[in-house]
C-alpha cells in the first residue's frame, strides 16, 4: 500500500469523485450514517433487481453461499472468526441483542458512562427495571485526557456486584477516543464482563477486535464501512456465545451457534451482500490513510477555531484521541441556533448533541468533504465569536 498523505488532495479528490452528494448544502453531519460510496451504492441497486428477479430461488438456493462469503470477509476484516460474528441491521439491535440476553440476575450492577449513546442508557435503565438491576454511572469530564484518571473513575465505581461494563470506543457526543482495551482489561481484572459499544470505531478508526480485550462487542457497518444503511456487525467470542439467550425466539440453533440469535425473520438481503463492495472501498485507501485523512480533516477546522474568544472545542487537543467527529459551542450563542445559522445562512448541515446538561454542535465531515467546507465552517465560527 502506497503511503498516501492525509493532505494530498490530488489522492482524495480521487476518492471525493466516488461520491455523489447533494448539490444543495454541505453535509457535515456525517455521524447518523456514512454515505455510501458510489461504487457500493450500484452494487445495492444491482443486487436488490437479482434478489427481486429471483425471488425465493435466490433466498433459499444462492443467500447461504453469499452470506457466508460476506461473513468470512468481515471476520478478515475484523480479526476473529466468522462464527463468532452476526450481521445485525444496527448497532443498537447488536446491543439490545447482547444486554437483554445477558444471564443477568436480581441485584446485579451495570457500570456505565454518561457520555455512553442514548439507545444503550435506555436498554440498560428499561432491564434495570424489569431484572431488579443497579445502574452506576461515571462521569468523565470531557476535556479528562489523562487515562490514568479515567481508569480510576471507572474503578472507584466499581462494586462486587458489578457484573458487566458497558463500554463506548468512540464517544458520539465530542469525538473522544476512550482508553478501551485498558478499561476492558480493568473489568476483566475484577471478573466483570465488558460490552464495547464500537458503533462510531469501525473503520473511523483502525484496530481488530482482538485488540479490545473483550469477548462481545456492537457495530455498525452503515456508518464508517460505507455499508448500505440496514447493517450492523455483533461480536461475541465463540466460548461465550452459549451465555447470550436468544432475544428474538429461537429453538433450533444450538446454544453455542451465533445463529441462534439472529432469527428476525426475512430482511433484505442486498444491503448485506454490499457489504463486501464496501469493504473493498475500504481496502482500496487502507483504514490508516483513511483514518488519518478523517482526522485531517477534522483537524481542519479546529485548528483554526479551537483558541478563538467564546469558542469551546470539546474534543481532545491530541490528535491520538479523536477521528472525523468533534464538537465545539459558542458562548452566548445556543447551539440550536448556531445549528439554525449555520444552515440558513451558510448552507452547512450540522446537529445539536447532548454532554451532560451542556449543549453543543457536533460536526462530522465524511472522505467527500474537502478542505473548502471545513473552511467554510470555520469562517462562519470566527465570525460569530465574541470580539476579545
Ligand atoms: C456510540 C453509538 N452507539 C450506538 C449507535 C447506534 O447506531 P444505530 O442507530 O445505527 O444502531 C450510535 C449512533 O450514532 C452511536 O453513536
Amino acid at each position: 500500500m502506497p503511503d498516501i498523505r492525509p493532505d494530498d488532495e490530488s489522492y482524495w479528490s480521487t476518492i471525493r469523485a466516488q461520491y455523489t452528494r447533494s448539490p444543495d448544502f454541505i453535509n457535515l453531519e456525517n455521524g447518523y450514517f456514512g454515505m455510501p460510496a458510489d461504487p457500493v451504492r450500484a452494487a445495492l441497486r444491482r443486487y436488490q433487481d437479482e434478489v427481486d428477479r429471483e425471488n425465493a430461488f435466490f433466498l433459499r438456493t444462492r443467500w447461504p453461499a453469499r452470506l457466508a462469503r460476506v461473513k468470512a470477509l468481515l471476520a478478515g476484516f475484523t480479526g476473529v472468526a466468522p462464527d463468532e460474528l452476526l450481521i445485525t441491521r444496527s448497532a443498537v439491535e447488536s446491543m439490545n441483542i447482547l444486554l437483554q440476553g445477558y444471564p443477568f440476575e436480581a441485584g446485579d450492577a451495570i457500570l456505565m458512562a454518561r457520555h455512553d449513546y442514548d439507545s444503550s442508557h435506555d436498554i440498560v435503565r428499561m432491564l434495570a427495571e424489569r431484572k431488579g438491576l443497579t445502574v452506576v454511572q461515571v462521569d468523565v469530564p470531557y476535556d479528562l485526557e489523562d487515562e490514568d484518571a479515567i481508569a480510576a473513575l471507572y474503578a472507584d465505581a466499581i462494586t462486587p456486584r458489578t457484573r458487566v461494563l458497558l463500554l463506548t470506543h468512540l464517544v458520539h457526543r465530542t469525538g473522544r477516543i476512550m482508553p478501551v482495551a485498558r478499561l476492558a482489561a480493568l473489568a476483566r481484572a475484577h471478573g466483570i464482563d465488558p460490552i464495547v459499544d464500537g458503533a462510531h470505531a469501525l473503520a473511523q478508526i483502525e484496530f481488530t477486535i482482538p485488540q479490545l480485550g473483550t469477548q462481545f462487542a456492537a457495530f455498525n457497518l452503515h456508518k464508517w464501512v460505507g455499508a448500505p444503511l440496514g447493517t450492523g456487525l455483533l461480536y461475541i467470542a465463540r466460548e461465550r456465545i452459549a451465555d447470550i439467550a436468544p432475544l428474538y425466539g429461537d429453538v433450533t440453533f444450538a446454544r453455542t451457534d451465533i445463529d441462534k440469535l439472529g432469527h428476525v425473520g426475512t430482511v433484505p438481503p442486498a444491503p448485506i451482500m454490499a457489504i463486501e463492495d464496501a469493504l473493498a472501498f475500504h481496502a482500496a485507501m487502507g483504514g490508516k490513510a483513511k483514518e488519518a485523512r478523517l482526522r485531517w480533516l477534522a483537524r481542519r477546522w479546529m485548528d483554526q477555531v479551537r483558541d478563538l474568544p467564546g469558542v469551546r472545542v470539546f474534543t481532545p487537543r491530541d490528535p491520538n484521541l479523536h477521528g472525523a467527529l468533534g464538537a465545539f459551542g459558542i458562548a452566548g450563542i445556543p447551539a440550536a441556533e448556531v445549528v439554525r445559522r449555520l444552515m440558513e445562512e451558510h448552507r452547512i448541515f450540522t446537529v445539536i448533541r447532548k454532554f451532560g446538561g451542556t449543549e453543543i454542535v457536533r460536526v462530522t465531515p465524511h472522505l467527500y468533504n474537502g478542505p473548502e467546507d471545513l473552511d467554510a465552517l470555520a469562517a462562519a465560527i470566527r465570525q460569530w465569536a465574541p470580539p476579545r
